[in-house]
């Protein structure tokens, strides 16, 4: 960190004061001699509250954005960018200062209760979502929080257990979407509440360290809300900012200074960085912005939407064509609450424009709509009534779409999902309508993967459509019909049965959760040990075709540059995704079968085609030895893999390296 400002002319009590905030929601102001800042949740939508008319504190009402999983199904760096800059505006509009988000912890398991929070179970991905996100924010003047600082992958006990991760598995799996996510100069990163290998998040000096010796971190580290044990242990470990504010931490902070258990040193430098903090934010909105309208953050929101919902089944059924009468069946069609369509916790936003109604979407698209609830949507047990009334209507008509999910009483922070099925009345509802009308499409409303297998056969369509945020209802309706050629792709693998899934047996334990399929998670592992899913990492349809061609690969001394030609070969213009892994093929240290390295997402016109070009650097073939503790690129052979998803390897070639030199084979 350039040493700018300085805590010396503060007296001890003011620094002390300094290191642990003001509330829930502001840094202390030392009394009017600093300015204040506030900080908010969270990764989808601005979280604020008020006091309303009984005293009692309410959300304000915001724009509400997809969840991140449907950000990151987009593979769009601009979107991340977009979603990014709207969100600044968000606070900008309420006087925030640092954002609460985004979080890029590695899906480890589908049954992760925020999983809907976090971009995907591969750390390049996750972290360049991340990465583009936090630019756009902190390109518009407002600072972001990156969390949760670190292997947090599970809600259950999540403030004692203990994450056990091998030192590789780490560096390749869980510290890499933070490794990547700085590169744009977070302001702050947040601690988690588990613990890290034994020590609480809030006291991983080794992890603080790394992140600012590394990672190139400058900024302050906060903690979670409520994650610090020992506030003395956790400012000599390196964390900042205790949130919120705790009178007991507090105290005994003060009571261990003064006892010299806490060094003068190191309360120097913690609350420096807290000036630093502070000064960074408020000159970061020095500069002219322009505010974006209130509409048009709601239309990135739609456009999020449009490029990160999947298209994950047609059987010639969509775009919908030669249809008049359409049965709507499922209350996520017409949701009655907001809760239906959104994650609970820290990160639920309460929708500024609440109508969601994909009833009076279709029926404005000119489409007679036979709606029923078919099932109601209460808590998590009491989804209530059979799927009956729907059946009728399902035999009268012309395609029958019907909407299930999960919501907030399922995906929610502090808690984790027990299954990846829907509710019984909700998988009825899908097989015994199809059974009525073959032509039926689903429309899944989750924050995470979905377990399709009870009824996938029986349904001829399956559009993801993930927790679509405002405006979701329209952009549904616009790739039903065709408006919106789908071109989202999974971030995520779904597994056929979560028996599958490589943590399945141990992917949660009282006290210690021991990561033991290492380096193997989600499609890294499903791939090395042939394991079939029912939607593989990297899968979508749409409703162009695309063909891959004319891969070239250039060595540029220690990096390759590749190339490859995508074309268009249907009559629709379309965007894809193409995805770049590598393989070493004789390892000497054990390497997942391949690993994603890069990407792209391009726009192609009907009958067109495009040039693809991406840089791969040295650590695109490297791996964290455990020998050198570094990262190390060993002489041999490599695959370059060019997909259309993690399974449909279209392209491939091979290079060879020889002491960090590429010879293309
Ligand atoms: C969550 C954080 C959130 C914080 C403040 C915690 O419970 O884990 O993600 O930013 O609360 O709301």
């Amino acid at each position: 960190m350039e040493k700018k400002y300085t805590a010396k002319k503060l007296t001890a009590e003011e620094k002390l004061r300094l290191l642990c905030g003001d509330g829930a929601w502001h840094t202390a102001d030392l009394a009017g001699k600093l300015p204040k800042l506030r900080v908010s949740d969270g990764p989808v939508g601005l979280r604020t509250e008020r006091m309303n008319e009984e005293g009692e504190s309410e959300t304000i009402p915001a724009v509400a954005y997809p969840s991140i999983q449907i950000l990151a199904n987009t593979w769009n760096l601009s979107r991340a960018k977009d979603m990014g800059e709207a969100l600044a505006d968000d606070c900008k509009e309420r006087g925030v200062d640092i954002l609460l988000a985004p979080g890029v912890n590695i899906k480890r398991d589908p049954r992760n209760g925020r999983n809907f929070e976090y971009f995907s179970e591969d750390p390049v991905l996750a972290g360049s979502m991340a990465k583009r996100y936090i630019e756009g924010v902190q390109g518009k003047g407002i600072g972001v929080c990156l969390k949760h600082f670190c292997c947090n992958n599970l809600e259950y006990d999540r403030l004692h257990q203990s994450s056990d991760v091998d030192e590789r598995t780490m560096r390749e799996i869980y510290y890499l979407p933070f490794e990547i996510a700085c590169e744009a100069k977070p302001v702050s990163v947040m601690c988690s509440y588990n613990r890290v290998n034994g020590v609480y998040a809030a006291e991983n000096k080794k992890g603080f360290d790394l992140l600012r010796n590394e990672f190139g971190f400058d900024g302050a580290v906060i903690s979670d809300w409520g994650a610090v044990r020992d506030r003395t242990a956790s400012a000599i470990a390196g964390l900042d900012l205790e949130m919120a504010f705790s009178q007991e931490n507090y105290d005994k902070l003060c009571a261990d200074h003064a006892a010299g258990a806490l060094p003068d040193e190191v309360l120097e430098a913690c609350a420096d960085r807290m000036l630093h903090l502070i000064y960074r934010c408020k000159e970061m909105q020095a500069g002219e912005f322009e505010v974006s309208s209130v509409a048009s953050r709601a239309r990135t929101a739609k456009k999020v939407a449009a490029e990160g919902m999947v298209l994950l089944k047609n059987e010639e059924l969509l775009p919908l064509h030669g249809v008049k009468k359409i049965s709507l069946a499922g209350c996520f069609a017409k949701p009655e609450s907001a809760d239906m369509l959104r994650g609970g916790g820290s990160a639920a936003v309460e929708w500024l424009d609440k109508k969601f109604d994909l009833e009076e979407a279709l029926t404005a698209r000119g489409y007679q709509v036979l709606y029923e609830s078919a099932f109601r949507y209460q808590t998590i047990n009491s989804f209530g009534q059979s799927a009956r009334p729907a059946l009728e209507n399902a035999a009268v008509s012309d395609v029958n779409i019907v909407c299930v999910g999960t919501g907030s009483p399922v995906e929610y922070e502090s808690g984790d999902r027990s299954t990846l099925r829907l509710p019984d009345v909700q998988e009825r509802a899908i097989i015994e309508t199809a059974e009525e009308n073959p032509n039926t499409v689903v429309v899944i409303f989750a924050g995470a993967a979905i377990d399709v297998s009870a009824w996938e056969e029986k349904v001829k369509a399956i559009l993801y459509a993930g927790f679509p945020g405002m405006g979701g209802d329209e952009v549904i309706a616009d790739i039903l019909t065709g408006k919106i050629c789908p071109s989202g792709k999974l971030s995520e693998t779904f597994p056929l049965d979560i028996a599958d899934v490589p943590a399945a047996n141990a992917w949660r334990s009282a006290g210690v959760t021991r990561y033991q399929e290492g380096l193997d998670v989600g499609y890294r592992y499903f791939d090395t040990y042939g394991v079939p899913v029912a939607y593989p990492f990297g899968f979508g349809l749409s409703y162009a075709f695309f063909a891959y061609d004319d891969l070239k690969l250039e060595g540029k001394g220690s990096a390759l540059k590749v190339t490859y030609e995508v074309e268009n070969t249907s009559e629709i213009d379309g965007k894809e995704i193409s995805q770049v892994y590598v393989r070493e093929c004789a390892p000497l240290v054990y390497r997942p079968y391949k690993e994603l390295k890069g990407f792209s997402k391009d726009k192609v016109k009907a009958g067109k085609r495009v040039k693809v070009s991406l840089t791969l650097d040295s650590r695109a073939f490297a791996h964290w030895s455990t020998a050198f503790d570094r990262w190390t690129v060993t002489d041999g052979v490599y695959e370059i893999l060019v997909g259309a998803s993690s399974e449909d390897i279209r392209l491939r070639a091979k290079i060879k390296i020889k002491n960090g030199e590429i010879e293309v084979l």
